[in-house]
């Protein structure tokens, strides 16, 4: 009997794990997990070993609704020559011969019914780590915030930008 009360006590116990970690997965899976890219870029080694700043290949980040990422032409003015040993340099090298653009796959998505412009925050002099985290240190890009609207309004109210439903849904 006790030996019988002892198994299912363990059984319960496995029990209850399993469903923590299964939740602990799909909670990962929705909010933290990277997308695996078509070729693995490592923001790491451009921003803090090479030194390159986030316009150099964000180049409309100031200047428009969309930040974007770069075409492949402004990869190979330096992977013609550098690391061109590297399967990784060789695939980005295929599709640049090819003429093919990448399609890297989104990490950050608002839904379509919220305005969002990169522009109006740079003008204030929001960073972009603010939102978007320590890039300098990830080799694999991941999101680190909800973007949810209870986040972007906290900011507003702190800074006194605008609250106005309209603002973010037109
Ligand atoms: C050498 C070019 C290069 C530099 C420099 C660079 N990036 Fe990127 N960035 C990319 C490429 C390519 C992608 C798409 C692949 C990926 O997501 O890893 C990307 C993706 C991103 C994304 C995700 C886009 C999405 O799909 O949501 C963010 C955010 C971002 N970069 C921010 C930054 C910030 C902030 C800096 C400066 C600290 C920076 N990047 C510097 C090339 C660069
Ligand atoms: C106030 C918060 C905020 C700041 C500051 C910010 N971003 Fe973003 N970023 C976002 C949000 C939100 C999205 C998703 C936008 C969407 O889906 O329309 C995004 C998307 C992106 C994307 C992918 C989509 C696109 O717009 O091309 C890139 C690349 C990116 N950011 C780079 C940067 C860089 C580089 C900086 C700094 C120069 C920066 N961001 C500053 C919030 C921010
Ligand atoms: C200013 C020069 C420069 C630009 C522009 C640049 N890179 Fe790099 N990249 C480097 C250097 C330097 C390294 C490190 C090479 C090493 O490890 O010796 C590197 C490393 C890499 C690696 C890792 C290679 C490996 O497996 O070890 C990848 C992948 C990569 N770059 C992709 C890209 C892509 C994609 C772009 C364009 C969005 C880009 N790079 C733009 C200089 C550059
Ligand atoms: C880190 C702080 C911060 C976050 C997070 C943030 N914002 Fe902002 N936002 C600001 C500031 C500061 C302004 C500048 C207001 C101004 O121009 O006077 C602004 C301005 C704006 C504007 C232009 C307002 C106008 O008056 O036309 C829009 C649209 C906007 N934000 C949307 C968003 C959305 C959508 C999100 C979330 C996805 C977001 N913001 C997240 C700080 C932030
Ligand atoms: C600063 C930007 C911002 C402002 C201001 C704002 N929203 Fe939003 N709203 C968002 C973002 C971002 C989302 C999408 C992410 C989410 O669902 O949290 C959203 C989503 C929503 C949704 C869909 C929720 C869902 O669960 O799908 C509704 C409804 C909504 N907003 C209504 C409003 C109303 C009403 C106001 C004015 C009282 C308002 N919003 C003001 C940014 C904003």
């Amino acid at each position: 009997m006790k030996k019988l009360l002892t198994v299912s006590l363990i059984y319960a116990y496995f029990g209850v794990i399993i469903v923590v970690i299964g939740g602990l997965r799909a909670y990962w899976n929705k909010y933290k997990a990277p997308p695996d890219q078509p070729i693995n870029f490592p923001h790491q080694i451009h921003v803090t070993k090479v030194g390159l700043k986030c316009f150099f290949c964000h180049s409309n980040a100031d200047k428009s609704i969309h930040a974007t990422v770069p075409p492949v032409s402004r990869c190979m003015s330096c992977h013609k020559a550098v690391a061109t040993d590297r399967p990784e340099i060789q695939k980005l090298t295929g599709y640049w011969k090819e003429k093919r653009p990448i399609q890297w796959a989104q990490v950050h998505k608002l839904p379509d019914f919220v305005y969002f412009s990169h522009k109006r925050h740079m003008k204030k002099g929001v960073a972009c780590e603010t939102c978007h985290g320590q890039v300098g240190a990830m080799m694999k890009m991941r999101r680190v915030r909800s973007l949810t609207m209870g986040w972007c309004i906290s900011c507003h109210r702190l800074h006194q930008a605008s609250t106005d439903c309209a603002t973010c849904h037109k």
